[in-house]
């Protein structure tokens, strides 16, 4: 009885410390370019992206069906980030909000990418949220959407002559890791890497925060289990599709650090200018 009460007792106040822990650790990728947002010295990322557009620049969304890519194209549409919007992907949407009225959609054979080259070409900046789950497609149809599609269209992308690549990873990539999904984001990192964009920018979130459509009951009762966390220490394990959208549209206009910039979750949060 004594026992359980101490467990009672001890448990959260364990659980609560280590969530202050990861809330306030610093990434260890973050960049200075994220320091900066956060010490108040770049530029507020608003007027960046007015002057950005004065800059007429193209892109591309591909994955712009599932919860980041949907979010990240409405944002793109609503703030006229860009002069040319191009949604590559495998299957047409009907939209009815005025907003998407200029966008371009080109359906595509991801197994034969390189039919589609044409698609790919003069597009500035490409954004990559594809993915799927192993329990949706398999283990090899899991490699084959986020690894092959993805580093075949990077290959595309850099082809037909994209300079900024953004790449929706996720927290954990490790290309030596034992277990499929953190080695197999950490390959396809590896590959875009190693294609030299002249900036490639990678998001490493957490538990992605959103109203998922499709059915995926254990990642429905692992989101309900974080959500409370996710409002008192966002960013501690935790990123919503719309704060990954607003990073990279940040991203997009500020200046880069370097060629290749990894962002970690909370080094998403504060690019989103969502904490200091
Ligand atoms: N779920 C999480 O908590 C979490 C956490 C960290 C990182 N991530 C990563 O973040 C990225 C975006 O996640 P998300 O939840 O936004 O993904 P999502 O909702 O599952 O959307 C995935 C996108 O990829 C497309 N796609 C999937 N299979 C395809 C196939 N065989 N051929 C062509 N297109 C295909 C989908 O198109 P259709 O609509 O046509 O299927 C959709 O546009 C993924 O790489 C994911 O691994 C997720």
């Amino acid at each position: 009885m004594t026992c359980g009460i101490w467990i009672a007792v001890c448990f959260p106040i364990a659980f609560a410390i280590i969530l202050q822990y990861l809330y306030n650790k610093e990434d260890q990728t973050s960049l200075s370019l994220v320091a900066r947002m956060a010490e108040g010295s770049e530029s507020n990322p608003d007027s960046r992206i007015e002057e950005y557009k004065k800059m007429n620049k193209s892109a591309f969304i591909l994955g712009y069906t599932g919860e980041v890519g949907k979010v990240l194209l409405e944002e793109v549409l609503k703030g006229g980030t860009f002069s040319r919007v191009v949604a590559i992907g495998r299957r047409k949407v009907e939209y009815k909000d005025e907003i998407y009225k200029n966008l371009e959609q080109e359906i595509v054979d991801f197994d034969k990418l390189e039919d589609h080259a044409k698609v790919f070409e003069g597009i500035d900046v490409g954004f990559c949220c594809l993915g799927t789950t192993r329990g949706k497609a398999g283990v090899e149809g899991f490699k084959r959407v986020d690894y092959d599609y993805v580093v075949n269209s990077g290959k595309m992308a850099k082809a037909g002559g994209c300079k900024h690549f953004h790449l929706v990873s996720s927290q954990g990539a490790d290309k030596n890791s034992f277990f499929l999904y953190p080695k197999t984001k950490g390959l396809a990192e590896e590959a875009l890497t190693n294609m030299s964009f002249d900036r490639l920018s990678i998001y490493r979130p957490g538990v992605l925060m959103c109203n998922r459509q499709e059915s995926r009951p254990g990642e429905a009762i692992f989101r309900a289990l974080v959500t409370p966390i996710h409002k008192a220490f966002p960013g501690a394990m935790s990123t919503s599709t719309l704060t990954a959208a607003k990073a990279m549209i940040n991203c997009t206009v500020l200046p880069k650090d370097k060629s290749v910039e990894i962002f970690e979750n909370k080094a998403i949060h504060r690019l989103a200018g969502e904490r200091k």
